[in-house]
């Protein structure tokens, strides 16, 4: 069959590209999807199995810093368009070692620029590259992420993806390849790894174990539904314009510890527990280096532009979210043993 794109998704095994593969995959047959992806402790294709027999489907195991291996992945599936989203993202591993983030954030993304560069002759591609909010750096009580406001990243995870941004700004610049980025709020949904905020927190709850709170709780976040940043995604790869970016956010700020609170009581509710019972696993522990205070995203530019707005409030987001945790507990005792152990227990044993 001759498909009218051939899509490589970088880091389609992993949290939000999973979801993207999946939308993709079902939204159009006449797309090949091809997911490629390195699988470190992070990428599960347990994640894919309602996709993977797909006809329009393919998977390639392969480091995105391998130049032949993406040069062959671009010749052999003829590769039209790029949506990359492999890269190392949790902050506190970026913390104890930035080296792995510069190597796939900032030299993975280089590669891939320069074989699309070289692979594509004329501009009917697109290189869609999904980035984070972080870039922007750390706001205070007031004030909003815009798509001009200066980069200011914090943290090594931060800097190595403010890099990237720019090398992709470059390569359009300098080279006019093709190119359209995202930036985006923190997500929530199914198949999160369980480092995150939200998924480790519902973990504990479940198992009885403590909570940690870094530092006093009062920092912000503006969270989004996994299956909205996909969509979004969807639409900027589709109807945004070349050599532009595009915030992602769901005007949604809570603080960690109201956030932490929230979720104790609706789990108390739904385990059959006594209001207040989950709270009490409260712990506030030492704050995360650098911590950036609060990050809120002004998302005008896609709403109005793209017509793009989230489709779920974050309480019904959070209620599908807790509800396929609880189902499917096979996924996280899969992913939590293990190497999981020891990684939980370098990071909060001396907290
Ligand atoms: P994740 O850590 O869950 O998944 C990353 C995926 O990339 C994994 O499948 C992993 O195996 C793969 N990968 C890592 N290094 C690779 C390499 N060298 N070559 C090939 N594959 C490699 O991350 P996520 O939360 O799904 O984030 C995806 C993208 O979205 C990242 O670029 C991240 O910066 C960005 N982002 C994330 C959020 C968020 O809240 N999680 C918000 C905004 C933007
Ligand atoms: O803003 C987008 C970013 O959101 C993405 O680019 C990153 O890939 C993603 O990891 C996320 O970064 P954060 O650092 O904001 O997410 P995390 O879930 O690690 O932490 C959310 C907040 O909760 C943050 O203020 C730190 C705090 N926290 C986190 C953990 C894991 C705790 O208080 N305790 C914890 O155990």
């Amino acid at each position: 069959m001759s498909y009218k794109k051939s899509i490589l998704i970088t880091g389609g095994a992993g949290f939000i590209g999973s979801h993207l593969v999946r939308l993709m995959v079902n939204k159009y047959p006449d797309y090949r999807i091809v997911n490629l992806d390195k699988l470190t402790y992070a990428g599960n294709l347990e994640n894919l199995t309602d996709v993977e027999g797909e006809s329009n489907y393919a998977f390639v195991k392969a480091d995105i810093c391998d130049r032949n291996a993406i040069e062959e992945v671009f010749t052999n599936y003829d590769i039209t368009d790029v949506i990359h989203l492999a890269a190392e993202s949790h902050v506190d591993r970026s913390i104890e070692g930035p080296m792995e983030f510069v190597m796939t954030n900032v030299v993975g993304t280089v590669n891939l620029l320069q074989i699309a560069k070289e692979h594509w002759t004329s501009k009917e591609h697109v290189f869609h590259h999904v980035s984070t909010d972080e870039v922007y750096g750390s706001l205070g009580a007031e004030g909003l992420f815009e798509e001009t406001t200066a980069y200011d990243p914090r943290s090594p995870y931060s800097s190595s993806k403010a890099s990237s941004d720019h090398f992709v700004m470059a390569f359009y610049h300098t080279y006019g390849l093709p190119i359209k980025m995202s930036n985006c709020s923190n997500n929530y949904g199914s198949h999160q790894f369980p480092e995150k905020l939200i998924p480790l927190m519902i973990n504990n709850i479940v198992h009885k174990k403590p909570l940690p709170i870094y530092g006093k709780g009062d920092n912000i976040r503006d969270w989004l539904w996994v299956v909205d940043h996909a969509s979004a995604i969807d639409r900027i790869f589709h109807e945004g314009r070349i050599g532009e970016s595009y915030n992602v956010g769901g005007l949604n700020e809570w603080t960690n510890i109201e956030l932490v609170k929230f979720l104790c009581k609706s789990m108390d509710e739904k385990l059959g527990r006594e209001i207040g019972e989950s709270e009490k696993l409260i712990t506030f522990v030492k704050d995360r280096a650098g911590h950036d205070m609060r990050y809120a995203i002004d998302a005008t530019k896609i709403e109005k532009e793209l017509k793009w707005k989230p489709s779920v409030t974050f309480e019904e987001g959070l209620d599908k979210t807790v509800n396929w945790y609880l189902e499917n507990t096979e996924w996280i005792e899969a992913v939590t043993s293990g190497a999981y152990k020891d990684y939980y227990e370098g990071m909060y044993q001396n907290r």
